[in-house]
Parts: structure tokens; C-alpha cells; sequence
């Protein structure tokens, strides 16, 4: 059994969402860069469009109380209002999302593949952020959806973490998780190619 084969089945669903995830995100990754987003202001722009897109596709299942039971701090993680802010900071429009992800009936198991990406991109975040300052933008002006969430960037994540191996889930329940972490990277991937068409 490879690596990559023995984390899709390792026992904490994060490790496995991990594994399976990593191709995409390394897609996504490459995708992103290839739109030379740090170029200038007016390209970085057009990443937070994508994000923002993202963060309004989200940002029901955010807002979800029932949920909120099971994920700490839940309502606080989204990034909706950072996005909408940075994009006035850019002065960028702000793009019309669709209602296709906040309509869908969505099983506790698709949420938690769902905000799995969103709750991992902020890690990358961190990274993005040290992009910043040769743009004279910081997570207090025209990035703040980078910036370090309330109580911590690893604390954030530890916690989303233990909630999201700590749920119980059927089989069938496992795999619609699989599926909506999957569909989250090609939400963004849809995002990201119209911000930059
Ligand atoms: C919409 C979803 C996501 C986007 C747009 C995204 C974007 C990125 C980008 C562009 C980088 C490269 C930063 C650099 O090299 O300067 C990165 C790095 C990283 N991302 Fe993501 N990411 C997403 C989801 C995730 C998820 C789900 C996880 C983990 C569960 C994750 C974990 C990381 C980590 C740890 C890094 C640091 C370097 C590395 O290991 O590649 N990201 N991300």
C-alpha cells in the first residue's frame, strides 16, 4: 500500500479528507499562481472576487445554528465581510453570486466537506499574507480574509479539526463528505477562472 493509499484510509476523517484533497488542492494551487495574483493590486482583486464568490456560497452553512452545536466559534469563521471590505479597500466591484450552493439541502456531512476547504484555506492564507506587503496590502487593509482569525490561526484549525472527527457518520454519509470536499475545489476552481476571464 502506498502513502497516499493508506491515508484514504486512515481512522480521523480529516486525515483522509486531507489525502484526498491533495491533488486538487495542488491543482488549485498551480491555478492560482498561473494567474500571477500578486502581480498588482488589480490582479490580487480579482483573487479575493473568487473568494468572496466562495465565502457568499458559505455563508448560510455558517450561519446555520444547528450546526453550530457541533463546530465552535462557527458564525465567527466566515469570511464574507473581510472579502466584501478588502474588495471596497481594491475598489473592486463586487461580483453577483449565484444561489446554487446556498439553496441546496445540504446533509451535516456535505457541510463538513464543505467548510473542511473553506476552514483549510486559511492555512494557506498565512502564506498569501507574506505576499502582501510589496502591494502595501495587510490583513487590515485589502487582505483581511488573510489575516489570522480571532484566538489563533492553528487554534482555529485544531478546533475545526476535533469537531469535524468527532461527528459520527454512516458509510453513505462518509462518502457525500468525500464528494462536497471535492465539489468545494472545483466551487473555487469555477470562481477563480471567471474573477480572472
Ligand atoms: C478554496 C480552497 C483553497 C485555496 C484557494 C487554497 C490556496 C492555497 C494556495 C494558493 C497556497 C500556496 C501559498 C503559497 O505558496 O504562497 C496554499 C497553501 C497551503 N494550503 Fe491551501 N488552499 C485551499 C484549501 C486548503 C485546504 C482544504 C487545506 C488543508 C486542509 C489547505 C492547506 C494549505 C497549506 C498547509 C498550505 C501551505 C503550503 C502547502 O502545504 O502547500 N488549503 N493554499
Amino acid at each position: 500500500m502506498t502513502a497516499q493509499q493508506s491515508a484514504l484510509s486512515h481512522p480521523l476523517r480529516s486525515q483522509r479528507l486531507n489525502a484526498l484533497t491533495h491533488e486538487p488542492h495542488s491543482r488549485l494551487d498551480k491555478q492560482v499562481k498561473s494567474h500571477d495574483p500578486f502581480a498588482s493590486t488589480g490582479r490580487f482583486a480579482r483573487f479575493v472576487a473568487a473568494q468572496y464568490l466562495f465565502q457568499y456560497d458559505l455563508e448560510k452553512l455558517y450561519a446555520d445554528t444547528d450546526l453550530a452545536r457541533w463546530i465552535p466559534g462557527l458564525e465567527k469563521r466566515c469570511r464574507v465581510e473581510q472579502t466584501l471590505l478588502d474588495l471596497a479597500d481594491l475598489e473592486h466591484a463586487v461580483p453577483k453570486g449565484d444561489e446554487s450552493i446556498r439553496e441546496r439541502e445540504m446533509d451535516i456531512s456535505e457541510a463538513l466537506g464543505w467548510l473542511f476547504v473553506s476552514e483549510g484555506s486559511k492555512l494557506g492564507a498565512a502564506f498569501l499574507l507574506k505576499r502582501m506587503p510589496p502591494l502595501g496590502l495587510s490583513d487590515s487593509f485589502g487582505a483581511r480574509h488573510l489575516g489570522e482569525p480571532e484566538g489563533g490561526r492553528a487554534q482555529g484549525w485544531k478546533s475545526f479539526v476535533t469537531a469535524l472527527d468527532s461527528i459520527e457518520l454512516s458509510a453513505e454519509q462518509e462518502r457525500l463528505a468525500e464528494a462536497a470536499a471535492s465539489a468545494a475545489f472545483e466551487r473555487f476552481t469555477v470562481h477563480l477562472e471567471r474573477s480572472f476571464a
